[in-house]
């Protein structure tokens, strides 16, 4: 099937007094229409900057750099003028912020908001429908008192239902694509889970894709078939929910996952947090952009960039320690790459092996 959005080799910079900001370094990525794929890494890895960049929303002093090529629908967005991007922004793909706050414009009441989201792009439909449309999908975005709602302003609503409307504003062009950029962050976990909710249900009715931005492993194991993983500017690894979950393979995934607080095991685990920062980006490292951080790093891993690496279908790693020359002693997770055909055939054979034995197990326990 053809991709909804294909991201071929996006590399933007921000050209700044401190030097180039290298934030985004060579992207490629897809997602497929109704498919939901979350981007998770640390503050300042490039998440928003690729988001912003799908959009048409980098600004001076930040540039696309040549060579990046994105597409929707088979069709090239990244080479659109200003007027065409006004035309797809909000209407093709919508896009909602972490803080609906500074999102919403605090002088101007919900509904003439809305309206003019919908008018924008669809100037033929009459005052009066644009009011039921208005209506209909605060309802939907779970507002209670939609009606009322519309004549209030920003700073009356709480913080979840700010976000509620922002999502109903995103939502009433009817686009493709919702990109989420940390929609839920600002919000206490009840609130929380509601908007998660609220954004399955609208995907189920409606068959968008959603990009999901976040920094919570948690929220992204509730919602994602697919994940990306990214470090410095670039991906790490990216595959399946529970590939990434499961199977992880790249040390930072590693330590992604060991700063998710666990309480299904009962442990009084403390949070983790990883050590050391993300890189200076004006000078990205020669080699993984993860070296200095990371517990296993050899040399050739602070000189040159891994290729990626193929663990099974729909998964990939960029990282050395996949090389067959790697040592492996004291390595927490199973390496699953550049292994034998053989060999490998067997890792997937156990795996399917395991998940369906797990499954088994999950019935009888629902019985
Ligand atoms: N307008 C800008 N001017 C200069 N540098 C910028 C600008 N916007 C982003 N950057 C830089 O680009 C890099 C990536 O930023 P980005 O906002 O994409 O990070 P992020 O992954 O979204 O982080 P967070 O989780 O904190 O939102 C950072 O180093 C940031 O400082
Ligand atoms: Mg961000």
């Amino acid at each position: 099937m053809k991709p909804l959005i294909e991201v071929q080799n996006l590399a933007v910079s921000y050209y700044t007094y401190a030097g180039e900001v290298q934030s985004v370094r060579g992207v490629s990525f897809q997602i497929s229409k109704g498919q939901t794929v979350a981007m998770v890494g640390e503050s300042g890895c490039g998440k928003s900057v690729t988001a912003k960049s799908l959009m048409g929303l980098i600004e001076k002093p930040g540039k696309v750099k040549e060579g990046s090529r994105i597409f929707y629908e088979g069709q090239e967005i990244s080479a659109y003028n200003e007027t065409k991007w006004n035309g797809f922004r909000g209407k093709e793909i919508s896009m909602i912020f972490q803080d609906a706050l500074v999102s919403l414009n605090p002088t101007m009441c919900i509904g003439k908001q809305i309206k003019e989201n919908l008018a924008n792009h669809f100037p033929e439909i009459g005052n009066q429908e644009q009011d039921r449309r208005a209506v209909e999908m605060l309802q939907k975005a779970g507002i209670p008192d939609a009606v009322l709602c519309m004549r209030k302003y920003p700073h009356e609503l709480s913080g979840g239902m700010r976000q509620r409307v922002m999502i109903a504003m995103a939502m009433i062009t009817k686009p493709k694509m919702l990109i989420a950029d940390e929609p839920t962050t600002s919000l206490d976990v009840t609130i929380q889970a509601q908007i998660l909710e609220l954004m399955q249900e609208l995907q189920e009715e409606t068959g968008m894709s959603i990009l999901m931005i976040t920094h919570d492993m948690g929220v992204v194991a509730d919602i994602a078939d697919e994940i990306i993983v990214m470090y410095a500017g670039k991906i790490v690894e990216r595959g399946a929910c529970r590939d990434i979950f499961y199977h992880p393979q790249h040390p930072y995934t590693w330590s992604l996952l060991n700063s998710v607080p666990r309480i299904d095991t009962g442990e009084d685990k403390k949070l983790v947090t990883i050590e050391g920062n993300i890189p200076d980006m004006t000078c990205p490292p020669k080699g993984c952009g993860f070296c200095e951080r990371c517990p296993y790093a050899m040399n050739v891993c602070r000189e040159y960039m891994p290729d990626a690496a193929k663990v099974s279908d729909g998964h990939e790693v960029w990282c050395w320690l996949t090389d067959k020359r790697a040592d492996l002693s004291g390595i927490p997770f199973q390496i699953e790459t550049d292994r034998t055909a053989k060999e490998r055939k067997l890792v997937s054979e156990n795996r399917a092996k395991e998940e369906s034995e797990q499954k088994a197990v999950c019935r009888e326990e629902n019985r």
